[in-house]
């Protein structure tokens, strides 16, 4: 088992990953927990035991139940419970489990303490570390939302080996992510080795700007384009996926700009291409659709705003030509 801190000083908490770390469960819990509500999603089937008098309160699967409804539906089977505030909710699943029961846990009694135990790839190198919890509005993903860190993560190494392919690809565009961001060579490293300096790296970042009032924003290289790709919906594309094009299209634009040479493009096509992702867009993709979609990301506050590469390393870039971000649209297809 290995151990990762998040030094965020008298908030901060060990992510412990590896093989079985779902079992070192209720060494984590608060000793003042008396009861545990473990939020989970029927199709994940991963059980946990907190030690302590618990029960588990089901959301429904999929992205479509991370949403207000089913945060205020936990907080009254919470309150039916009499979960209270020494208490401890334990999230067990990928992104939307932990998204909506963090927040869940964020705003009852004002904030009770939080475990996640993240089941996908997905979620243990970037969606349960952190504390960004949140659900989605019909307006967009991630609308509503609170910075609420865990108390501790587990990330269970073993539970990935059931999930099915696509899921499991679907982490592994935010590994290629953290390769460009560190210059890692992570595919080298065993899977266990792998997750655990993926969480290293996001917990160095998170700690240095809780609040993504700066550097945290660095964790969106390749996310511009790849929720245009998702928002628009069309393409059938993973999270992952669609990051995987996003970190080329990324690197194309930094070249029309100047920032990188064509030999660092092709090794973000390389890298890509090695974690067995497209680096190229989808069939009929509608470059319109795609601009007005990255004008509208949460992250462009005046103009198109777009994570680059640079002579520095990646860095945020405001107020992209949009000729340039069309010439690297073109330039995928
Ligand atoms: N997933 C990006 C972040 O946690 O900041």
């Amino acid at each position: 088992m290995i151990t990762v801190t998040v030094p965020l000083g008298d908030r901060a908490y060990d992510v412990l990953v590896g093989p079985g770390a779902r079992h070192h469960l209720a060494e984590v819990v608060p000793v003042a927990a008396e009861r545990a509500a473990v939020v989970t999603q029927a199709n994940v089937g991963v059980a946990v035991d907190p030690g302590i008098e618990h029960r588990v309160f089901l959301m429904p699967d999929g992205e479509e139940g991370k949403t207000l409804e089913t945060v205020e539906s936990l907080c009254r089977d919470f309150a039916r419970f009499g979960l209270t505030r020494a208490d401890v909710v334990v999230a067990v699943g990928g992104g939307v489990v932990t998204d909506t029961a963090g927040f869940a846990a964020a705003v009852y009694h004002r904030g009770v303490p939080v475990i996640h135990v993240s089941t996908t790839l997905l979620g243990q190198v970037d969606a349960a570390i952190g504390g960004k919890t949140g659900v989605n509005l019909p307006e967009g993903k991630n609308l509503v939302g609170a910075f609420w860190q865990p108390t501790a993560v587990l990330c269970d190494t073993e539970v990935l080996e059931a999930l099915p392919p696509e899921e499991y690809r679907s982490g592994l565009g935010e590994m290629a992510k953290y390769h460009f961001l560190t210059g890692d060579e992570l595919m080298d490293l065993p899977l266990e080795e792998r997750v655990a300096r993926c969480v290293e790296i996001k917990a160095q970042v998170v700690a240095g700007d809780e609040r993504e009032g700066g550097r945290r924003a660095l964790l969106n290289y390749g996310h511009t384009l790849a929720h245009a790709l998702e928002t628009a919906g069309r393409y059938g594309l993973r999270h992952g996926e669609a990051v995987g094009i996003g970190l080329v299209y990324a690197a194309e634009l930094a070249r029309l700009m100047g920032r990188i040479d064509g030999a660092r493009v092709v090794e973000h096509r390389k890298v890509v291409a090695g974690y067995d992702l497209p680096t190229s867009l989808p069939e009929g993709v509608d470059t319109d659709e795609l601009v007005a979609l990255m004008r509208r990301d949460k992250k462009a506050m005046g103009g198109l705003t777009f994570v680059l590469d640079g002579p520095g390393g990646p860095e945020v870039v405001r107020g992209v030509p949009e000729s340039l971000v069309r010439e690297a649209l073109e330039s995928l297809r």
